[in-house]
Protein backbone atom coordinates (compact mmCIF):
# COMPACT_ATOMS: atom_id res chain seq x y z
CA UNK A 1 0.00 0.00 0.00
CA UNK A 2 2.85 2.36 0.88
CA UNK A 3 4.53 1.08 -2.53
CA UNK A 4 1.23 2.05 -4.01
CA UNK A 5 1.14 5.19 -2.55
CA UNK A 6 4.56 6.20 -3.71
CA UNK A 7 3.71 4.31 -7.20
CA UNK A 8 0.88 6.46 -7.30
CA UNK A 9 2.46 9.60 -6.17
CA UNK A 10 4.84 9.00 -9.35
CA UNK A 11 2.48 8.27 -12.25
CA UNK A 12 -0.10 11.31 -11.01
CA UNK A 13 2.61 13.90 -12.19
CA UNK A 14 3.43 11.81 -15.14
CA UNK A 15 -0.33 11.28 -16.61
CA UNK A 16 -0.70 14.96 -15.90
CA UNK A 17 2.43 15.61 -18.37
CA UNK A 18 0.74 13.10 -20.77
CA UNK A 19 -2.85 13.62 -20.12
CA UNK A 20 -3.05 17.62 -20.42
CA UNK A 21 -5.79 19.66 -18.63
CA UNK A 22 -9.12 18.28 -17.98
CA UNK A 23 -12.11 20.59 -17.46
CA UNK A 24 -13.05 21.34 -13.59
CA UNK A 25 -16.60 20.24 -12.46
CA UNK A 26 -18.59 23.22 -11.07
CA UNK A 27 -20.84 22.38 -7.96
CA UNK A 28 -23.54 20.84 -10.24
CA UNK A 29 -21.11 17.99 -11.64
CA UNK A 30 -19.77 17.11 -8.42
CA UNK A 31 -23.07 16.69 -6.32
CA UNK A 32 -24.70 14.92 -9.43
CA UNK A 33 -21.77 12.40 -9.50
CA UNK A 34 -21.88 11.51 -5.68
CA UNK A 35 -18.24 11.69 -5.07
CA UNK A 36 -15.67 14.65 -4.56
CA UNK A 37 -12.28 14.64 -5.47
CA UNK A 38 -9.72 15.53 -3.22
CA UNK A 39 -5.72 15.80 -3.23
CA UNK A 40 -3.13 15.35 -0.17
CA UNK A 41 0.32 14.96 0.00
CA UNK A 42 0.82 11.94 3.00
CA UNK A 43 4.09 12.96 4.42
CA UNK A 44 3.08 15.56 6.73
CA UNK A 45 2.35 14.39 9.81
CA UNK A 46 0.19 15.75 11.97
CA UNK A 47 -1.60 16.66 8.84
CA UNK A 48 -1.46 14.34 6.21
CA UNK A 49 0.50 10.80 6.75
CA UNK A 50 0.11 7.30 6.74
CA UNK A 51 -0.25 4.98 9.45
CA UNK A 52 1.30 1.99 8.16
CA UNK A 53 -1.20 1.67 4.35
CA UNK A 54 -3.89 4.10 5.64
CA UNK A 55 -4.08 7.67 5.06
CA UNK A 56 -4.71 9.68 7.90
CA UNK A 57 -4.21 12.84 9.77
CA UNK A 58 -5.98 16.29 11.38
CA UNK A 59 -6.70 17.31 7.42
CA UNK A 60 -7.23 13.81 6.15
CA UNK A 61 -9.82 13.44 8.77
CA UNK A 62 -11.39 17.16 8.40
CA UNK A 63 -11.91 16.78 4.82
CA UNK A 64 -13.76 13.46 5.58
CA UNK A 65 -15.94 15.13 7.91
CA UNK A 66 -16.79 18.28 5.26
CA UNK A 67 -17.68 15.79 2.47
CA UNK A 68 -19.88 13.91 4.88
CA UNK A 69 -21.70 17.20 5.57
CA UNK A 70 -21.86 17.92 1.97
CA UNK A 71 -23.38 14.16 1.19
CA UNK A 72 -20.48 13.49 -0.51
CA UNK A 73 -18.16 10.12 -1.23
CA UNK A 74 -14.20 11.56 -1.03
CA UNK A 75 -11.86 10.10 -3.48
CA UNK A 76 -8.30 10.55 -2.64
CA UNK A 77 -5.29 11.37 -4.64
CA UNK A 78 -1.55 11.26 -2.93
CA UNK A 79 0.35 13.97 -4.97
CA UNK A 80 3.16 15.15 -3.74
CA UNK A 81 3.75 18.41 -2.25
CA UNK A 82 5.31 20.37 -5.33
CA UNK A 83 3.42 18.96 -8.01
CA UNK A 84 -0.19 19.95 -5.97
CA UNK A 85 -0.74 23.30 -7.99
CA UNK A 86 -0.14 22.78 -11.26
CA UNK A 87 -2.32 19.32 -10.87
CA UNK A 88 -5.54 21.52 -9.60
CA UNK A 89 -4.94 23.73 -12.79
CA UNK A 90 -5.37 20.78 -14.50
CA UNK A 91 -8.52 19.64 -12.67
CA UNK A 92 -7.18 16.55 -11.45
CA UNK A 93 -9.03 16.43 -8.60
CA UNK A 94 -11.61 19.61 -7.19
CA UNK A 95 -9.10 20.78 -4.31
CA UNK A 96 -6.21 19.69 -1.89
CA UNK A 97 -5.87 19.84 1.48
CA UNK A 98 -2.34 19.89 1.91
CA UNK A 99 -1.37 23.20 4.69
CA UNK A 100 -1.46 25.26 2.07
CA UNK A 101 -0.66 28.60 3.39
CA UNK A 102 -2.06 31.82 1.85
CA UNK A 103 0.74 33.97 -0.11
CA UNK A 104 -0.35 35.87 -2.54
CA UNK A 105 1.60 34.68 -5.03
CA UNK A 106 -0.44 30.97 -4.38
CA UNK A 107 -4.03 32.93 -5.31
CA UNK A 108 -2.47 34.20 -8.25
CA UNK A 109 -3.56 30.63 -9.31
CA UNK A 110 -5.97 28.92 -6.99
CA UNK A 111 -8.50 29.85 -4.95
CA UNK A 112 -8.38 29.24 -1.31
CA UNK A 113 -10.67 28.49 1.05
CA UNK A 114 -11.21 29.91 4.90
CA UNK A 115 -8.38 29.01 6.77
CA UNK A 116 -9.38 25.59 8.80
CA UNK A 117 -5.99 26.20 10.83
CA UNK A 118 -3.64 29.02 12.53
CA UNK A 119 0.22 27.69 12.22
CA UNK A 120 3.80 29.00 11.88
CA UNK A 121 7.23 28.24 10.46
CA UNK A 122 9.37 27.10 13.50
CA UNK A 123 13.47 26.80 13.37
CA UNK A 124 14.96 23.04 14.37
CA UNK A 125 18.49 22.22 15.26
CA UNK A 126 20.88 20.35 17.08
CA UNK A 127 21.09 21.36 20.74
CA UNK A 128 23.83 24.00 20.44
CA UNK A 129 22.98 24.50 16.88
CA UNK A 130 21.54 27.65 15.18
CA UNK A 131 18.03 28.17 17.27
CA UNK A 132 17.11 31.58 16.26
CA UNK A 133 16.87 33.49 12.74
CA UNK A 134 19.80 35.72 13.29
CA UNK A 135 21.89 32.24 14.21
CA UNK A 136 21.34 30.89 11.01
CA UNK A 137 23.61 33.76 9.97
CA UNK A 138 26.59 31.56 7.64
CA UNK A 139 24.44 28.27 8.18
CA UNK A 140 22.54 25.64 6.13
CA UNK A 141 19.06 25.31 6.29
CA UNK A 142 17.22 22.36 4.80
CA UNK A 143 13.80 23.09 3.96
CA UNK A 144 10.54 21.17 1.88
CA UNK A 145 10.31 21.94 -2.13
CA UNK A 146 7.65 24.79 -2.77
CA UNK A 147 6.68 25.65 0.64
CA UNK A 148 6.71 28.74 2.70
CA UNK A 149 9.73 27.48 4.82
CA UNK A 150 11.44 27.77 1.76
CA UNK A 151 10.31 31.13 1.02
CA UNK A 152 11.32 32.45 4.48
CA UNK A 153 14.24 30.71 4.57
CA UNK A 154 15.44 33.24 1.06
CA UNK A 155 14.57 35.87 2.87
CA UNK A 156 16.81 34.99 6.03
CA UNK A 157 19.78 37.25 5.49
CA UNK A 158 23.60 35.94 5.49
CA UNK A 159 21.84 32.03 5.27
CA UNK A 160 25.00 30.10 3.79
CA UNK A 161 22.61 27.23 1.91
CA UNK A 162 19.25 26.70 1.37
CA UNK A 163 18.64 22.82 0.62
CA UNK A 164 15.27 21.77 -0.63
CA UNK A 165 13.75 18.47 -0.19
CA UNK A 166 10.63 16.40 -1.48
CA UNK A 167 9.33 16.16 2.01
CA UNK A 168 9.87 17.16 5.68
CA UNK A 169 10.83 13.41 6.27
CA UNK A 170 14.17 13.87 3.88
CA UNK A 171 14.75 17.43 5.16
CA UNK A 172 14.62 16.47 8.88
CA UNK A 173 16.87 13.11 8.12
CA UNK A 174 19.17 15.19 6.13
CA UNK A 175 19.30 17.70 9.66
CA UNK A 176 19.46 14.05 11.46
CA UNK A 177 22.64 13.17 9.74
CA UNK A 178 23.92 17.20 10.04
CA UNK A 179 24.09 17.76 6.07
CA UNK A 180 22.31 21.16 7.24
CA UNK A 181 22.50 23.03 10.42
CA UNK A 182 18.90 23.25 10.79
CA UNK A 183 15.60 22.55 9.10
CA UNK A 184 12.51 25.16 8.66
CA UNK A 185 8.72 23.64 9.32
CA UNK A 186 5.55 23.84 10.42
CA UNK A 187 5.87 23.93 14.50
CA UNK A 188 3.15 21.02 14.44
CA UNK A 189 5.16 19.02 12.50
CA UNK A 190 8.22 19.95 14.28
CA UNK A 191 6.72 18.96 17.58
CA UNK A 192 5.19 15.51 16.12
CA UNK A 193 8.54 14.80 15.14
CA UNK A 194 10.39 15.71 17.85
CA UNK A 195 8.35 13.35 19.88
CA UNK A 196 8.49 10.52 18.04
CA UNK A 197 12.26 10.85 17.68
CA UNK A 198 13.44 11.81 21.35
CA UNK A 199 16.55 10.61 21.06
CA UNK A 200 18.26 12.79 18.10
CA UNK A 201 18.76 15.24 20.15
CA UNK A 202 17.62 18.17 18.16
CA UNK A 203 15.16 20.95 19.36
CA UNK A 204 12.76 23.33 18.13
CA UNK A 205 13.87 26.96 18.06
CA UNK A 206 12.02 30.31 16.71
CA UNK A 207 9.03 31.03 15.12
CA UNK A 208 9.72 32.20 11.47
CA UNK A 209 6.52 33.70 10.25
CA UNK A 210 2.78 32.37 11.36
CA UNK A 211 0.42 31.34 8.65
CA UNK A 212 -2.99 30.68 7.75
CA UNK A 213 -3.38 27.48 6.24
CA UNK A 214 -6.40 26.72 3.90
CA UNK A 215 -7.99 24.15 0.95
CA UNK A 216 -6.78 25.16 -2.55
CA UNK A 217 -9.29 25.16 -4.89
CA UNK A 218 -9.39 26.29 -8.84
CA UNK A 219 -10.04 29.80 -9.45
CA UNK A 220 -13.04 31.04 -9.98
CA UNK A 221 -15.14 27.47 -8.95
CA UNK A 222 -17.70 29.80 -6.38
CA UNK A 223 -19.91 27.69 -5.49
CA UNK A 224 -17.33 24.72 -4.95
CA UNK A 225 -15.71 27.58 -2.78
CA UNK A 226 -19.18 28.18 -0.84
CA UNK A 227 -20.35 25.08 -0.07
CA UNK A 228 -16.67 23.74 1.12
CA UNK A 229 -16.83 27.12 3.58
CA UNK A 230 -20.13 26.42 4.58
CA UNK A 231 -19.62 23.12 6.03
CA UNK A 232 -16.22 23.82 7.43
CA UNK A 233 -18.22 26.17 8.96
CA UNK A 234 -20.32 23.34 9.87
CA UNK A 235 -18.01 21.10 11.15
CA UNK A 236 -16.73 24.08 13.37
CA UNK A 237 -20.10 24.52 14.79
CA UNK A 238 -21.19 20.98 15.65
CA UNK A 239 -18.03 20.23 17.70
CA UNK A 240 -16.48 17.46 15.49
CA UNK A 241 -13.38 19.83 13.57
CA UNK A 242 -13.09 20.70 17.35
CA UNK A 243 -12.70 16.65 19.00
CA UNK A 244 -9.98 16.51 15.85
CA UNK A 245 -8.35 19.30 17.25
CA UNK A 246 -8.18 17.88 20.40
CA UNK A 247 -7.30 14.37 19.21
CA UNK A 248 -4.25 15.66 17.30
CA UNK A 249 -2.88 18.47 18.70
CA UNK A 250 -5.06 18.26 22.45
CA UNK A 251 -5.68 22.34 21.35
CA UNK A 252 -7.32 23.98 19.52
CA UNK A 253 -5.73 25.56 16.54
CA UNK A 254 -8.82 27.34 14.65
CA UNK A 255 -8.01 30.99 13.90
CA UNK A 256 -9.13 33.32 16.23
CA UNK A 257 -9.51 37.03 15.89
N1 LIG B 1 2.46 25.37 5.26
C1 LIG B 1 3.52 25.25 4.31
C2 LIG B 1 3.18 25.94 3.03
O1 LIG B 1 2.17 26.52 2.91
C3 LIG B 1 3.90 23.82 4.04
C4 LIG B 1 2.85 22.93 3.56
C5 LIG B 1 3.42 21.59 3.25
N2 LIG B 1 2.39 20.63 3.04
C6 LIG B 1 2.63 19.32 2.93
N3 LIG B 1 1.62 18.53 2.79
N4 LIG B 1 3.86 18.89 2.92
O2 LIG B 1 3.94 25.89 2.10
Amino acid sequence: MRFLARLLSVVIPLTLLIGGAANARDWKAIQESGTIKAATEGAFQPFNYYEGSTLTGFEVELAEVIAKKLGLKLEWSVVPFDAQIAALKQDRFDFAIASHGFTEERAKSVDFANPHYCTGGQIAAHKGGPLTVSALNGKSVGVQLATTYAGAAQKIKGIKAIKTYKGDPEAFSALRAKKVDAWISDKFTVKGTLDKNPDAGIVGGELVFVEKVSMIMPKGNKELAEKLNHALAEVMKDGSYQALSQKYFKEDVSCRP
